[in-house]
């Protein structure tokens, strides 16, 4: 029986209007677009202003790309899985409410936490559905309003998250392009570097919990630097060269978007150009889950049919991993 890869097939994405430059973030808290520039790399990041609206509706506009781009009607999705750390609600998940609001209802639908990993970890599980036969239309979606949860007091955390979503439509091919190879781990000793304290069954909301910030991000983030940069280069040293690719047959290495000095560290542990990378940290800063299918999106029309990938991801948990993919279209025929 011929093997089944499941490929990529459509790529949507979305960021809301709102512009947060450095210089507005200096005047709320003691920093500088000098400090944010050389340590972070970041500009300015988007920011979801309106009132009610949630990571879902972040979602429903790149999900509705997809089906749009791609022809597909709601009707023929059959599975929907949403990577999330800021979901609309603690339950249901974010993923059944997208589906709702995307009017997807013959597929079962479900959400992956997995810090800024998520997006890496939700692709792969829908590959496996798809590689099996069990699926053949699947959404893969990572959405983030990661303003929600950032304390604007603290100068630490707030210059570095932003609000975003980005999908895929993952569907079956015998040919050999497609998810071709992964690696994804988590230790969960990183657990207590990078979370969020309260709102969860340890530690419920209370007023005391309102008042001590605990439902903000907590980040201890030289400890969170150190073991992204090794991490991540690691496993996407590793899925690279277990699948033969060279620095010179490597077309785009897709980073997580979290800090400039861990994508360029990243880079160079692989051997590779900077103008083999995609960056566009300094637009939209750290958007958790969506900054992987944020980056295809950008570049969905540079890409070609046979492009050699690496996706790499490191996050909360911690979780991280690599991915290869060989892209299958020209995306300037799209
Ligand atoms: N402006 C000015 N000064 C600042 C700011 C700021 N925005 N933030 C921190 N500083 C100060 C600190 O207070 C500290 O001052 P001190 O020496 O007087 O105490 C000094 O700058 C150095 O602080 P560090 O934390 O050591 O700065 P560092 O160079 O490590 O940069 C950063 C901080 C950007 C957070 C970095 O550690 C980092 O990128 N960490 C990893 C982030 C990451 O990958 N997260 C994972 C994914 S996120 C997810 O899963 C949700």
């Amino acid at each position: 029986m011929e093997k089944v890869n499941a490929v990529i097939t459509a790529v949507g994405g979305y960021v809301p209007d709102y512009v947060l430059t450095n210089e507005e973030l200096s005047k709320m808290v003691d920093t500088s677009d000098e400090w944010i520039t050389t340590r972070v790399g970041i500009k300015e990041r988007r920011i979801l202003k309106e009132e009610g609206k949630g990571a879902s509706d972040l979602a429903v506009k790149a999900v509705n790309q997809v089906l749009e781009k791609s022809g597909t009607s709601p009707d023929e999705v059959d599975l929907l899985i949403c990577a999330t750390v800021t979901p609309d609600h603690v339950f249901p998940a974010t993923a059944n409410i997208i589906s709702d609001k995307c009017d997807i209802r013959n597929a079962h639908s479900f959400d992956i936490n997995a810090g800024c990993s998520g997006f890496l970890y939700a692709l792969d599980a829908a590959s496996r559905f798809v590689e099996t036969g069990s699926k053949k239309k699947v959404i893969v979606v990572g959405a983030e309003k990661m303003s929600s949860i950032t304390d604007y007091s603290d100068r630490t955390t707030c210059v570095l998250f932003g609000d975003g979503a980005g999908a895929v439509l993952l569907e079956p091919t015998t040919e050999n392009v497609g998810v071709l190879d992964s690696k994804l781990q988590s230790d969960g000793f990183g657990r207590v570097y990078l979370y969020q304290k309260a709102g969860g069954s340890v530690k419920p909301p209370s007023h005391e919990t309102i008042d001590n910030r605990e439902h903000y991000i907590y980040q201890d983030g030289r400890h969170v630097f150190k073991h992204a940069v090794s991490k991540m280069a690691d496993v996407a040293v590793e899925v690279m060269e277990r699948n033969g690719i060279t620095p010179e047959t490597l077309t785009w290495l897709v980073p997580h978007q979290a800090n400039m000095r861990i994508i360029e560290g990243t880079a160079q542990r692989m051997g590779i150009e900077k103008s083999q990378v995609m960056i566009n940290i300094q637009r939209y800063g750290n958007t958790t889950s969506a900054t992987l299918p944020l980056c295809l999106w950008e570049w969905e029309k540079q890409l070609k049919k046979g492009d050699n990938l690496v996706l790499a991801a490191f996050g909360a948990g911690f979780t991280w991993g690599a991915m290869y993919v060989k892209w299958g279209y020209d995306g300037d025929k799209r």
